[in-house]
């Protein structure tokens, strides 16, 4: 029995905050910013829009997927822990919440794993946050499980 099934797309956003344990929380740092902006516009701000404005309406389903929500600071991908943005970017929305047991979620968010490698992953993860002001960069970097000593 492969987890339980949820109808339509909003409850992925809830789904998301129960996200659990995550890695360590520096994957982001003394990354290739520049290079991720570069990916960004290849691979992402087609949906995402090029200034990580999002899709218009995007807190509003249409024919039951969500749009893309935006990057910047006015949307909610700070809210989440690193581990859980490079596994939404690596597999993509339906893969992801399979992977976590949550069958029958249509997301329009596509898997860019084989477009892409790792470290470029993490390279447009760090552009995105380098355009959220500092306020906004703490309490993500608080969502990420503290280093050991
Ligand atoms: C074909 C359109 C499309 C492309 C290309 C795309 N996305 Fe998305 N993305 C979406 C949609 C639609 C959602 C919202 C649906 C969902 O949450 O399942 C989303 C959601 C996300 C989320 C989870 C929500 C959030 O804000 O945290 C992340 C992270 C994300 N995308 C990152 C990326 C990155 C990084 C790239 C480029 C490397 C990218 N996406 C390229 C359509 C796209």
């Amino acid at each position: 029995m492969g987890g339980s099934r949820v109808k339509g797309a909003l409850p992925i956003l809830v789904l998301l905050c129960w996200s659990g344990a995550a890695l360590a929380g520096h994957e982001l740092d003394s990354r290739d910013i520049r290079n991720g902006q570069v990916l960004y516009k290849q691979h992402c701000a087609s949906c995402h829009g090029a200034n990580l404005e999002g899709q218009p309406n995007w807190r509003r389903p249409k024919d039951g997927v969500l749009p893309a929500p935006p990057h910047d600071a006015s949307g909610h991908t700070w809210h989440h822990d690193n581990k859980l943005l490079f596994d939404y970017t690596k597999l993509g929305g339906t893969a992801l919440m399979e992977a976590r047991g949550i069958i029958g979620i249509e997301s329009g968010m596509p898997g860019l794993g084989d477009a892409m490698t790792d470290d470029e992953i993490w390279d447009v993860l760090s552009y995105i946050r380098s355009t959220w002001p500092d306020r906004i960069r703490e309490i993500q970097a608080g969502r990420n499980p503290p280093h050991g000593p």
